[in-house]
């Protein structure tokens, strides 16, 4: 199947926001953070496919700075889920190449959490089939704000468009090709919104802990077939 695939059209970046956790869950008749157990799932999966593909960068929208309002039975579910994830999967990222970063502000997050995740930061350092982002207690506003605060802190006096892209959370990763929304629902809900001025969207109806290889081959045929323009002519 990959041989159909124009292979130098692959993005080198994807980003993904998981959604419809929730509603896979109450489908079944299941609480939700049943639903976000099986989203794990599907990140496993998909940090699999990736690396079979060789896409080099993958960034996971995991909890936003909207999330916050949700019930503090499902928000403590999903920091279990995230630290039983970082626990597991430390030294099995380290041995297959898997560099994790995070972007947003993790501060708010409970102490041990904040620790397993520097952990896994420090451990997968130098590792570099695949970078995974993942994106907790982001928001693409909180993303812009923060950077301009970090180039006045700097006593810079006027900014560029490349100084903000630089002192975004996001750094150096480059701008995501291709962000992919599950659950059918049309919306960036805050994401990465400085970086995806040129990112293909993409949403399919599937819902996130349904998602695997085949829905992502789909979703890498989609964009090959895109035509990209940046505002020029092709
Ligand atoms: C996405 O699934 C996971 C997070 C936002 C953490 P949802 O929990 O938003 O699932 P739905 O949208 O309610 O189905
Ligand atoms: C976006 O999903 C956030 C994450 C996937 C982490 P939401 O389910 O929170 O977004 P809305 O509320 O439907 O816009
Ligand atoms: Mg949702």
């Amino acid at each position: 199947m990959l041989r159909k695939l124009k292979l130098k059209n692959l993005p080198k970046h994807i980003a993904i926001i998981m959604d419809g956790n929730g509603r896979w869950a109450q489908s079944q008749g299941l609480p939700r953070n049943f639903g976000h157990k099986e989203g794990i799932s599907a990140v496993e999966r998909t940090i699999d496919a990736c690396l079979k593909y060789k896409i080099p960068y993958l960034t996971f929208f995991a909890f936003s700075t909207e999330n916050w309002k949700r019930s503090k039975q499902e928000v403590d579910g999903i920091f279990d889920l995230i630290r039983d994830f970082l626990k597991t999967k430390r030294l099995d990222f380290k041995e297959r190449g898997i560099k994790i970063v995070t972007i947003g502000d993790d501060s708010a997050f409970p102490q041990d959490l904040q620790g397993y995740l520097a952990n896994i930061k420090a451990d997968t350092e130098n590792c570099d089939n695949l970078t995974v982002t993942l994106a907790i207690n982001y928001g693409g506003r909180a993303d812009i704000t923060q950077a301009v605060n970090k180039l006045i802190s700097k006593g810079v006096k006027k900014v560029s468009e490349e100084d903000i892209l630089t002192s975004l959370y996001t750094g150096k990763t480059p701008e995501p090709d291709f962000v992919i929304r599950t659950s059918g629902e049309q919306r960036i809900s805050n994401f990465l919104l400085y970086q995806m001025a040129y990112s293909e969207l993409y949403f399919p109806k599937v819902l996130w802990p349904d998602f695997n290889e085949r829905h992502l081959l789909k979703a890498l045929k989609v964009f090959s077939s895109r035509n990209r323009r940046y505002g020029g002519i092709k």
